[in-house]
């Protein structure tokens, strides 16, 4: 059977996923309430930098195989399965989630929703929101227990979105019943019969699974950088560290890059929800370790703004800074909670002359900080710093050319934030190269 899809929410998440299903042959109505984003979505323009997901809704807006719309009736009346892709972003008022967005969008679907269907959230939620959210649908809807309810949590990265909805490297469904399981095994046969391994189990489990790799992400990154404090404090090297304790497989080597830390619209968000959630189920062990990881990681921006200061003989004051990076990560111009524009933000408090360039998260950037000043090239943030600082390790930095920036600069010298450059290469080039957790350059 050929299922007819709606995807509620069209940021990040619900915009790939829309176009993932259209590319997979499927049928699809995104809906978003913002009415101005579904008008854009429609002519084929996504409003956020994601590497081919442009061309990926161009073709399928084009082709009519995806649509948008903000009617809910409309939804309910064209689709068999609903994703919901709304976002859960932290609390204004504390750590926890912020659901109204997502009940929200369950109360608007639900009464329309008259016969047969499976709803299946993907938003990152507390473990227990989707037996709340099974109990509203079968409340609000006409066709009441007909329509049963799913978890189907997405590991989506920004920068890799698409192929990482195309080709993930697992399928988690929790289901209440065999029929949903049934119905999302079916939604993802082409991805099954490729081998993606498809795990099922219960709504609550796939609502922790979600939340605990996300932790689990977050504290191997705190883990390398409280080794990066021990390293500086002994005069050891953290990156060499890392590089030998990832060899071990157990281990492995991803996400042990010491630096400034991990931001983001996900990580940071989600330890803290989940933290908020282990205590309210008395999980203290859980929580005490989530807590220290988001202390760690908020002390590494600090950590990072210390070692620039040093790096700039004790003072920020009246000092230029071109800082490199805006995003909280290359390929993207997300700059939800960055670590590179709360540093920039810090260091111009301090008194330091900042301009910030980024490839792509300049205009974004500036609307998030518009008291920073940013340039729109290298070159130009570059010219006449006394220090560079670079925050988002993008290509375009890795492979600059540490001569001809040093022909640029009022002074060669380099706070690499993310142990992302050549050392050696940008050394022999004349930069004095400090970094997090690695030993003081030689003066
Ligand atoms: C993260 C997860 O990796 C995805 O699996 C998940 O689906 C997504 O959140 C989500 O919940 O939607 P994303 O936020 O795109 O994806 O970013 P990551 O690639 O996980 O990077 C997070 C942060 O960690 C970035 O700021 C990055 O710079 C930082 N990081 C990463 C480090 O500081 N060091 C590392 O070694 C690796």
């Amino acid at each position: 059977m050929s299922f007819r899809i709606s995807v509620l929410g069209t940021g990040y998440l619900g915009t790939t996923h829309a176009a993932g299903m259209a590319e997979l042959g499927y049928d699809v109505l995104g809906l978003d309430v913002d009415a101005d984003k579904v008008a854009r979505l429609a002519r084929g323009e996504v409003p956020f930098h994601e590497p081919g997901l442009a061309e990926l809704v161009r073709t399928h807006t084009r082709s009519g195989r995806l649509r948008f719309t903000t009617d809910f009736a409309a939804a309910a009346a064209f689709a068999d399965v609903h994703f919901l892709a709304v976002g859960t972003p932290q609390s204004a008022d504390g750590e926890a989630a912020d659901l109204s967005h997502l009940r929200a969008a369950v109360d608007a679907l639900a009464p329309h929703l008259e016969r047969p269907c499976v709803v299946v959230g993907k938003s990152t939620v507390p473990v227990g929101t989707a037996a709340e959210l099974a109990g509203r649908l079968a409340g609000l809807a006409p066709a009441g227990r007909a329509v049963e309810l799913a978890w189907n949590p997405e590991f989506l990265r920004e920068g890799h979105a698409v192929a990482d909805t195309l080709a993930p490297d697992r399928i988690v469904v929790g289901a209440a019943s065999e029929l949903a399981e049934k119905v999302l095994r079916e939604v993802y046969g082409d991805l099954l019969e490729r081998g993606v391994p498809f795990l099922a189990t219960d709504l609550a489990t796939a609502e922790l699974v979600k939340v605990a790799a996300n932790s689990f992400l977050a504290t191997k990154v705190s883990f390398v950088n409280a080794m990066a404090e021990v390293c500086e404090a002994a005069g050891a090297d953290v990156t060499v560290l890392a590089r030998a304790i990832g060899l071990d497989e157990r281990i492995g080597p991803r996400f042990l890059r010491a630096g400034v830390g991990f931001g983001g619209g996900c990580l940071p968000k989600d330890v803290r929800a989940f933290r908020a959630r282990a205590r309210e189920l008395g999980g203290d062990s859980a929580a005490a370790l989530l807590g220290e990881v988001d202390r760690i990681n908020l002390r590494a921006r600090e950590r990072v703004l210390a070692l620039a200061r040093r790096a700039l003989g004790g003072v920020l004051a009246g000092r230029r800074i071109a800082v490199l990076g805006a995003a909280f990560k290359p390929d993207t111009d997300d700059v939800r909670d960055s670590p590179a524009l709360d540093v920039a933000a810090a260091a111009a408090r301090a008194g330091a002359r900042v301009t910030v360039y980024d490839p792509a998260a300049g205009r974004s950037g500036a609307a998030a900080r518009p008291e920073l000043a940013f340039a729109d090239s290298l070159e130009a943030a570059a010219r006449g710093a006394d220090l560079v600082l670079l925050l988002t390790e993008w290509a375009e930095f890795r492979t600059a050319d540490p001569r001809r920036l040093a022909a640029l600069v009022a002074a060669p010298v380099l706070v690499d934030g993310r142990n992302a450059l050549d050392r050696a290469a940008w050394t022999a080039a004349g930069w004095t190269v400090h970094a997090p957790g690695r030993p003081a350059p030689r003066s």
